[in-house]
């Protein structure tokens, strides 16, 4: 049986709280604005590549949570040509090197939480296989680097590859070179900031995000006015709020950002309704709390979904799930803290309130893609385990 080489892999999920919405050129996957995210901790958000090749491998093959899955898509097989184009320069340099670019590549991957849990994982997944081919052909390229390829696979997955605070630069080359993700700041520099995902409940099947995007593009003027006035300077400023660990700020300008890209959703023709009425009461909750506090200490956002992620500090953790537990007490996912411990909230609550969400998961800032000694690949046959 001919060798079969393999590498594992993990990357994080990112949730953005200055939104990419809108490409300048489809192909290369460019945006048309820069943007912000903030890692997820893989801890309870992950996905496990293990990436595999082989002499004796027939063509390329992927099977992600148990089954098996095309890699015939254009941005796939971009991502896997850019890597093997890397790992041909190493060959050509290096002549006692095995010549994995031309084995066909069996990779499976797996997701720590429930597919049902409704949330996107096409960005660590995108991250997680990038990674574990650039780890399997020992790539001696950066993550910004990687970065690059991942845009290409999804455009928020190039953000997975760095853990804490990070931007998207949207470049300014037409080649897309300059279009990237870069560290803001890392885990360490502000590691008390907390997330609580509320997983709200939705049976309409959402624009996909590649297509609503698109139709944004094309017919909302109120999107012109968000990239050229708005999203320039709330960069700067989301930018400089995370450096300075100012959280009122950094909070009010994720709200802001949410709330302006879900107003080009509706200003686009036909418009596009991402979120639901669950998530609107939330967004009135965390109004109430912030209001009732007297202070910002929590901030709700988006994505192209009903979803609600919201961001708060350690520090408050006692007020800002005092009010989401009073609310949602009866989903699961408290489990993970002593309820008993957290500050009843202060303000009146309305009994119906509490529907429409299906599941907490409590969560915070995490590390970008790490090393594994998991192996989810039968090394003997070259078949997931
Ligand atoms: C609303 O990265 O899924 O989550 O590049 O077409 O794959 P494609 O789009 P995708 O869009 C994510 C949009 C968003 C905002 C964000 O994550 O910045």
């Amino acid at each position: 049986m001919a060798k079969i080489y393999y590498a594992s892999r993990t990357a994080p999920v990112n949730i953005a709280t200055l939104k990419y919405w809108g490409k300048r050129d489809k192909d290369l996957n460019l945006p048309t604005n820069s943007s912000i995210s903030v890692t997820l901790s893989q801890k309870d958000l992950r996905t496990l590549t293990t990436a595999s090749c082989s002499e004796v491998f027939e063509k390329d093959e992927l099977w992600l949570n148990g089954q098996s899955h095309s890699l015939d898509t254009p941005r796939t097989q971009q991502c896997l040509s850019d890597l093997r184009k890397y790992r041909e320069e190493l060959e050509a340099r290096d002549e006692s090197l095995p010549k994995l670019s031309k084995m066909h590549l069996h990779i499976v991957s797996e997701n720590n939480f429930p597919t049902a849990a409704g949330l996107a994982s096409s960005a660590a997944g995108f991250a997680a296989l990038i990674s574990a081919i650039a780890k399997l052909y020992e790539l001696p390229q950066t993550a910004s680097d990687l970065s690059k390829i991942a845009r290409k696979g999804s455009g928020s997955a190039c953000r997975s590859l760095f853990g804490g605070y990070v931007a998207w630069e949207m470049g300014e080359l037409e080649n897309g070179e300059d279009s990237k993700a870069v560290e803001v700041a890392p885990l360490s520099h502000w590691p008390d900031m907390k997330a609580c995902i509320l997983v709200v409940s939705d049976d309409k099947k959402d624009v996909p995000s590649t297509s609503g995007m698109q139709l944004t593009v094309k017919t909302s003027p109120l999107f012109q006015h968000r990239i050229e006035k708005v999203v320039p300077q709330r960069f700067e400023e989301m930018k400089k709020s995370i450096v300075e660990k100012n959280f009122p700020l950094f909070a009010e300008l994720t709200m802001k950002d949410s709330n302006s890209f879900h107003a080009t959703c509706l200003d686009s023709y036909p418009p596009i309704f991402y979120l639901n009425d669950t998530s609107k009461r939330i967004i009135k909750l965390i109004n109430l709390l912030n209001d009732s506090v007297g202070e910002i200490i929590a901030a709700y956002t988006y994505d192209a979904g009903p979803n609600a992620v919201i961001y708060y500090e350690q520090k408050n953790e006692s007020r800002v799930l005092g009010l989401l537990h009073a609310v949602f007490k009866s989903v699961d996912g408290w489990q993970k803290i002593d309820v008993k411990s957290l500050t009843p909230p202060s303000i009146e609550l309305d009994p119906t309130w509490g529907s429409g969400v299906s599941r907490v998961i409590l969560t915070e800032v995490g590390a970008g893609p790490q090393d594994s000694d998991e192996v989810l690949i039968n090394v003997e046959t070259g078949l997931p385990k």
